[in-house]
């Protein structure tokens, strides 16, 4: 099966996050909706959208758009027609029967719906009709979210749901799972269980929102929306709907009917309007005080908002023997949750699936998860979990594991695939080395580097890892959400509070010289990066050999917002991008004024199609769809680098003052308009200096290392000022700038 042409029915949400993202992969698409207008508007949305939807917002007119009145034609040249439309039987119905009618023979036909199960949507069709319909739910928003459900019933030509599975895994770049028609399959199953559990046992334990939230979220490898930040993004009113829709499906002696209760405060909510961040607020609130806003959360006792309190557990690590140990609320709060989700999800093997590992990736691919349930058992640790655990009878997966007491029963992961993942690759490995904050990981003929902190900010620790690693071929690689966030600013923080600016002055020097030997040793160095690649993370990819690079990156030097400039060999290796141009071999100024520019603005790109215009990545950059390939690709440029050797350093020659003096018209300029501040003069000044070479002329030669002490002296003239440590503080408070 070919899939050449697709057509998407219904231009809501999903069907335009959808058709976005077969855009993405160069597939000609054209998206119905009831009006023709409807779905312009959702071609307009889709070029709007923040995170954008399209890799390559070129292409927009490449998504064409059309009525199932005039333009339902289309639909008879489809491969695969896929319908969008709104959570209604009767209106799926009748799209089905439009559908096949015109389909051409053997194309397949899937629909979106999270709740309907194949039996129910099918019921109208004949037999033929029947093998070729299945369910394809994707996950919203489509380009960001790996998991893509293909759901499938006897009825299916299991041929077919393995070619289409093919098609999503390395044209779409999905997590393709194929799993049985159950309600809510097994993402939503588990996830919704999962944030059921962890808002009734707040409520029962007593526990605030805050609190509750600081613990389900990142001490449990969850992202740090938590549970009531989660519910208030989704929508209060839509999470009641899918409870009702999970209650009328399952029997009544599932576990979930215990959790799916009516809770009297969120029936409050819904009907005042309070249905979360799209509505008048939620859990929390932004509560506008004159000009200030405040946010708050609601007290789940008396339905009170207050101003919401940081809760500090007082650990930054994902490590769930120590959280589920604590002697404290948090400590029981965590251990009642987690054991609860490894209970229900081990009671639904086999049921929902045979491979409990396929629950897992779901949970990982679909809610972003850094484990799923049985990864964190395997954690725990199987003597350990039982233990602790009450009652499981009737739990045939924990009776029997609780029997054979194996602690390897986990096996192989991400066993949906057949591409040679991370996840797989880390389980063969030699040996294992590293420290807090990154993992080495050693094979026969190359090394891996994980690294493991929080956002996988970088520190002392990440740099020596890296160096301890290239002894071999060296992939800098994760399966965390960031490739890295930068340096890690509260660690730098810590130094600067005491006043102790030699720590970050030996910090920053050994950084320099860590990404100076990636990018000189031996052996080759490869960066694999996903998601934020920002600051010191930039750094480290850019100083690498080769870079193999997903789709969905979000790459930058972003320092100057926080009131620094990259010291790491940012400014140098920009400046090496853009003085190989043509235009710099004509003009002195144009590399450095560039380059002043993208750092200047802390611009990023968020996707490789818009990196490469900026000189973040480069043509010859591998860029890739499915970030489940990044690892076979890094290894193929090995094979095909055998041959190998460390590149020519580089060499500048910057024109020094004359360059100098366009970059102070610009910052004069920017300052009488009031974009920038008093700081924000400093800080263009200090990287003007840099990236105009310092006290130079375009007749004299710098080296690397002149670049590198450029850098880090205007870095350290920057960090000791207080109006950049009043910006890194806003910004580890907030998340957002200070314009100071
Ligand atoms: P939506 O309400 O955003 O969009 C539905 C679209 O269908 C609207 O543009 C509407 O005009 C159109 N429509 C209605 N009747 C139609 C018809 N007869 N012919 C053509 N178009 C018609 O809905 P959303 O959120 O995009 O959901 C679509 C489907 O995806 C539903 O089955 C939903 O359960 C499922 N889903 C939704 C997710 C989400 O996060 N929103 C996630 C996964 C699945």
């Amino acid at each position: 099966m070919n899939i050449k042409n697709v057509v998407v029915i219904g231009s809501g949400t999903m069907g335009s996050g959808i058709a976005a993202h077969l855009c993405n992969a160069n597939i000609p698409v054209t998206l119905l909706d009831l009006k023709t207008e409807i779905s312009e508007k959702a071609r307009e949305r889709i070029h709007k959208s923040r995170p954008p939807l399209l890799i390559d917002k070129s292409k927009i007119n490449n998504i064409k758009v059309g009525n199932i009145s005039d333009n339902f034609d289309v639909v008879k040249n489809a491969d695969w027609i896929v319908e969008a439309v709104v959570e209604r039987i009767d209106v799926k119905h009748q799209i089905y029967e439009k559908i096949f009618k015109s389909r051409k023979a053997g194309a397949i036909v899937s629909s979106n719906t999270s709740s309907i199960p194949i039996k129910v949507l099918s019921q109208n069709l004949t037999d033929t009709e029947k093998k070729d319909f299945c369910i394809t739910h994707f996950f919203n928003p489509v380009r960001y979210m790996g998991l893509l459900e293909i759901v499938k019933n006897e009825n299916n030509d299991l041929n077919k749901i393995n070619q289409l599975k093919e098609f999503c895994e390395t044209e779409l770049g999905k997590g393709a799972i194929v799993c049985n028609d159950t309600p809510g399959f097994l993402g939503n199953r588990v996830g919704v269980y999962a944030m059921q559990i962890a808002m009734t046992e707040a409520f029962k334990m007593k526990l605030s929102v805050e609190e509750a939230d600081a613990i389900f979220g990142r001490p449990m490898g969850i992202p740090k929306t938590g549970v009531f930040g989660l519910y208030d993004l989704i929508g209060i009113d839509l999470m009641a709907d899918v409870l009702k829709s999970f209650i009328k499906e399952l029997p009544e002696t599932d576990e979930f009917h215990e959790v799916a209760k009516e809770i009297p405060l969120v029936k409050k909510l819904i009907e005042t309007g309070y249905t979360g961040r799209k509505g008048k607020g939620g859990f929390y609130r932004m509560n506008k005080f004159g000009t200030t806003k405040v946010m708050e959360a609601i007290n789940l006792e008396t339905g009170d908002y207050s101003p919401s309190k940081k809760i500090d557990i007082k650990s930054d690590k994902v490590d769930l023997n120590r959280l589920i140990n604590r002697k404290d609320k948090y400590g029981e709060y965590a251990w009642s949750v987690i054991s609860k989700i490894i209970k229900y999800a081990s009671s639904l093997v086999p049921g929902i699936t045979n491979q409990f590992n396929d629950i897992d990736e779901a949970m990982r691919l679909g809610f972003n998860w850094a484990k799923g349930p049985f990864e964190m058992l395997e954690e725990i640790g199987v003597k350990n979990f039982f233990n602790k655990v009450d009652n499981f009878s009737g739990n045939n997966f924990l009776e029997e594991l609780n029997k054979n007491k194996n602690e390897d029963f986990y096996g192989e992961r991400q066993k949906y695939t057949n591409i040679e993942t991370l996840g797989k690759v880390k389980k063969t490995v030699i040996s294992l080395d590293g420290n807090d904050s990154a993992k080495i990981y050693r094979f026969q003929d190359y090394n891996i580097v994980e690294f493991t902190t929080k956002a996988n900010a970088l520190d002392y620790d990440s740099m020596d890892a890296l160096k301890k690693a290239t002894d071999k071929p060296l992939i800098i690689i994760n399966e965390s959400m960031q490739f890295s966030a930068g340096v890690n600013l509260t660690y730098t923080m810590q130094f600067a509070d005491k006043n102790d600016f030699k720590s970050i002055e030996k910090f920053i020097k050994y950084f320099q010289e860590t990404c100076k030997h990636l990018k000189y040793s031996k052996y080759p160095v490869i960066s694999a990066p996903s998601g934020l690649t920002l600051g010191g993370g930039f750094e480290v990819m850019v100083q690498s050999n080769f870079v193999a690079s997903h789709t969905n990156i979000v790459v930058g030097l972003v320092e100057t917002i926080v009131g620094l400039i990259p010291a790491g060999g940012g400014c140098k290796e920009m400046l090496g991008r853009w003085l190989e141009t043509e235009q710099a071999k004509n003009d002195p100024n144009f590399a450095p004024l560039k380059v002043f520019d993208i750092i200047g603005y802390g611009k990023t790109a968020t996707s490789p199609v818009e990196a490469e215009p900026l000189k973040y990545l480069r043509p010859e950059d591998k860029k890739i769809m499915n970030r489940n390939s990044l690892l076979e690709v890094s290894k193929k440029i090995f094979n095909e680098n055998k041959n190998f050797k460390a590149p020519e350093e580089l060499t500048f020659k910057l024109p020094g003052e004359s360059v100098r003096g366009e970059m102070n018209k610009i910052i004069e300029k920017l300052y009488n308009e009031k974009v920038i501040l008093d700081h924000g003069v400093q800080v263009a000044k200090e990287l003007a200096n840099v990236l105009s070479g310092g006290d130079t002329t375009v007749d004299k030669t710098l080296t690397e290392d002149d670049l590198f002490k450029l850098e880090l002296d205007a870095f350290m003239r920057l960090i000791e000022t207080k109006k950049t440590q009043d910006r890194i503080k806003h910004t580890l408070a907030t998340g957002k700038p200070l314009v100071n």
